[in-house]
């Protein structure tokens, strides 16, 4: 049994209709239907344990429980505008102990100079930005191929 977790924090469930200039058009009950596929055919034998909050409270108390899930393989987070802002974010990511991927379905560095930090990338193996949904499932497959150094 092993379980891989994904994170959507503050405002993610608005996409498909919130921006889709810069989000798309697809909403993430949709993105997820296709994230399950995806990790059927690629990586069988995982379940897919995920949250979409827009309280924060919430999304640390999820972290905690990756942390203390056994079976966890990693995960991915999309924090949101969290990402820019929460320093609770970046201390639960910091506990959880198995690798995390941050990502973003917007190219963060090519937009406004709030969004070009971000506070849990330290705590990530590393960030996929600006390829919409399809950065979620690159984001799965950096983290089965990741080998910690
Ligand atoms: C986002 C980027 C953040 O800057 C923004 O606040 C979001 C979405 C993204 O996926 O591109 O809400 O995390």
């Amino acid at each position: 049994m092993r379980n891989v977790y994904l994170l959507q924090g503050i405002n993610l469930i608005r996409v498909g209709k919130r921006e889709p200039v810069l989000y798309g058009n697809t909403s993430w009950p949709d993105a997820r239907l296709q994230l399950q596929h995806w990790l059927e055919l690629h990586w069988p034998g995982v379940s897919l344990v995920d949250c979409t909050t827009t309280s924060e409270q919430e999304a640390v108390e999820f972290l905690h429980r990756m942390a203390d899930d056994p079976h966890a393989v990693g995960g991915l987070i999309n924090p949101g505008a969290w990402t820019h802002t929460s320093l609770a974010m970046r201390d639960a990511a910091a506990g959880v102990g198995s690798p995390l991927v941050e990502v973003h379905l917007s190219h963060t560095y090519a937009r406004e100079s709030f969004r070009k930090s971000s506070l849990v990338a330290s705590e990530c193996v590393g960030t996929v930005s600006g390829f919409g949904w399809l950065g979620y499932t690159l984001g799965f497959q950096a983290l089965l191929a990741y080998q910690p150094a």
